[in-house]
């Protein structure tokens, strides 16, 4: 694309206001959320150690042993696996020698983020062995080795007990780390040993990043689609994720190898494992927090097909489905029901009111539409109104999505709401395909734009960057997808987190390190299209045609029916200014002043960053309205939003 230029064009769009043609559904712009570049766990998940109950494939993975040379002090792995099956392992530190420095260090999760003046709640399941009197003393120290606080717990007694400390740090490090010193002769086992900052998401203890969680609240997003992506599917059918083992104490949460431990050769993350400390129903809880749709997908009986591909066989699909029939049961039931019970023993009796059930994530061929239609048989004899999503693969075109979509519309008896559609695709792509939708089926199923990004290299390339190219043309295709509302009800950014020192995947929506969280401008777009949806879309033409990239502008129209403004999105991805003129029809006035919020770089390639987070961000300023006429001056590669009063109109 060419550098920016100030020659001026003009175009004149003519604006119906009173022709309201879609309703804009409340879950229009929402998240994707998947436990990818440590998005759960070592990101919104709070929890500061790494691997803490020794479960990991290589079971001190993230600790060290702190002793002298030498030394008879020792720490002992045992797995009582007969015993206790979903958390197997703990560790036996044993004391020979008392009076030397022994103990324990975890590393975190690529260092751990500690605030000065912040408290940190530590906690630990401890038990004595006979004759043992060992205390521990919790100490945070920063990345130098200095002291940031410190804290002493003494374990009592032969049965496994939790004890707790806090700590209000003296300093801040992004890479701090935490020691457990044993002082005392004797042998203590220890497990679930766990550091959560006391200031997480709504003071909940034991929850998630508070930072992290404000950005996708700031959002005001319509739905959370949940827990992925391709690790839904597992790389093996045993590394899917099943939902029940996600719930209850934490625990006894089964700890599951992360499906993007290994995928990358050129990203590997061998310390990438799942606690589920974020399961199933803090999923439902951050939904509801949210104030979006809850939207569950799980496992068709299929692996990931750019893995193994493993098939459950046909005859053994049940207990698939009848996870799906719990997880309803689960989110809706009553306190009475057996789901509905353990959702309340978890402390929320109400229903969480879940509507929507997606089966599979990206899967493909004739496999995928035989276990679709087990499960619509299922799910409709006992829940017909819960609306089902249903995947159409990875890709937005080609023969794998062909047959499916084909298929999928062409069922008769099989129930079909919601289809599934990933693009990760080049800008230009996105930019194009502003027009994807127009052409599609109105009374066919609707469309859920699951998963997509623009691409600045190739797909999945490490090399991708989240620059204003890629944000700018996503947005020119949003205007498409906006002006498509009839058919598009659905669609979020993907993936949503990456930690800046443990990502797989690039680009991604928000950007984090230990101690804080940048949005991109991919964020910035995606914001401003949710938080001025409006409720129904409006006709917004040039020469008598929508605005799909005309001289590089795209344009949608709604109108807002609870506030009675009209709200225009107008891409300019030409790097020219622009004049433009919006003669609003429908009205009898518009008020005199409106409100102009505009995302704008010259620069194609700028980033938001750790460093510079708002390089990209929102501009709000009030313009000038000349009785029904909207004039707006448009920079260059910009995204421009215009909200403005719609007064004595004519009905809409
Ligand atoms: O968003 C990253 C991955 O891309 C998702 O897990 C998968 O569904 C898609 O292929």
């Amino acid at each position: 694309m060419s550098a920016p230029t100030i020659a001026q064009q003009k175009q004149s769009f003519v604006v119906k206001a009173n022709q309201p043609a879609a309703e804009i559904q409340p879950t229009m712009w929402g998240l994707f959320f998947e436990d990818i570049n440590m998005g759960a766990d070592g990101g919104v998940y709070a929890e500061l150690v790494k691997n803490r109950s020794f479960e990991f494939d290589t079971p001190m993975m993230g600790w060290k042993e702190q002793k002298a040379e030498g030394s008879a002090n020792t720490v002992l792995i045992h797995n009582r696996m007969e015993n206790n099956p979903t958390n197997r392992r703990f560790a036996r530190i044993r004391v020979r020698n008392e009076g030397e420095n022994f103990g324990i260090s975890n590393e975190g999760f690529r260092g751990i983020g500690i605030k000065q003046g912040s408290q940190y709640n530590f906690s630990v399941m401890a038990r004595q062995q006979e004759g043992s009197n060992t205390s521990l003393i919790v100490e945070l120290v920063n990345a130098k080795g200095e002291k940031l606080g410190s804290a002493t717990v003494n374990p009592q007694g032969k049965e496994w007990k939790t004890y707790t400390a806090s700590i209000t740090a003296t300093g801040t490090d992004p890479k701090a780390r935490l020691n457990l010193w044993a002082k005392g002769k004797g042998e203590v086992d220890v497990d679930m040993i766990s550091l959560f900052p006391k200031d997480t998401w709504k003071q909940r203890p034991g929850g998630l990043r508070a930072d992290m969680v404000q950005l996708l609240a700031d959002m005001k997003p319509g739905f959370l689609r949940f827990p992925g992506g391709c690790i839904v599917e597992g790389r093996t059918l045993d590394e899917r994720i099943q939902w029940k083992k996600t719930i209850g104490d934490v625990a006894d949460r089964e700890v599951l190898i992360n499906r993007w431990n290994r995928e990358f050769a050129h990203r590997p993350t061998p310390d990438y494992f799942q606690s589920f400390g974020v399961g199933f129903f803090e999923y439902f809880q951050l939904s509801e927090d949210l104030g979006a749709e809850p939207i569950p997908i799980l496992s068709c009986g299929m692996a990931c097909q750019f893995n193994t591909g493993e098939l459950v066989p046909m005859d053994q699909l049940e207990p698939y489905i009848q996870d799906a029939l719990d997880l309803i049961e689960f989110a809706n039931g009553p306190v009475t029901s057996t789901w509905g019970k353990k959702r309340a023993d978890m402390g929320h009796p109400a229903p969480f009111n879940m509507k929507y059930i997606g089966i599979g994530n990206e899967q493909w061929g004739e496999q995928y539409i035989e276990r679709y239609k087990a499960f619509e048989t299922a799910l409709t004899a006992k829940y017909p109104d819960i609306k089902l999503i249903t995947t159409t693969g990875p890709f937005p075109a080609g023969k794998e999505f062909e047959y499916l979509d084909n298929t999928l519309r062409s069922m008769k008896q099989t129930r079909v709401d919601i289809i599934d559609e990933h693009y990760y695709n080049t800008p230009q792509w996105f930019r194009e395909n502003a027009t994807r939708y127009d052409k599609y089926d109105r009374k066919g199923p609707k469309i859920f734009a699951g998963e997509y990004a623009a691409q600045s290299v190739a797909i999945a390339s490490p090399e991708n960057k989240n620059n204003w190219h890629c944000a700018m043309s996503e947005a020119a295709f949003m205007t498409g997808l906006e002006r498509n509302a009839d058919v598009v009800v659905m669609a979020s950014y993907a993936p949503l987190f990456a930690h800046v020192d443990g990502w797989q995947w690039t680009p991604d929506m928000i950007w984090f390190d230990n101690l804080s969280a940048v949005g991109t401008p991919n964020y910035q777009v995606q914001k401003l299209f949710s938080t001025n949806a409006g409720s129904h879309t409006v006709p917004v033409t040039l020469n008598n045609e929508a605005v799909t990239g005309q001289d590089g502008s795209f344009v949608s129209a709604t109108v807002d029916k609870k506030t009675n403004e009209l709200i225009l999105k107008v891409v300019n991805t030409s790097g020219t200014q622009k004049n433009v003129d919006f003669k609003v029809d429908g009205v009898t006035k518009l008020n005199s002043k409106g409100v102009l919020t505009v995302l704008q770089s010259d620069n194609l390639d700028q980033m938001n960053t750790i460093e510079n987070p708002r390089a990209i961000s929102p501009a709000q300023s009030q313009i000038s309205v000349k009785n029904k006429n909207i004039n707006l001056t448009l920079k260059p590669y910009s995204v421009n939003v215009v909200r403005v009063k719609m007064l004595g109109m004519s009905t809409i």
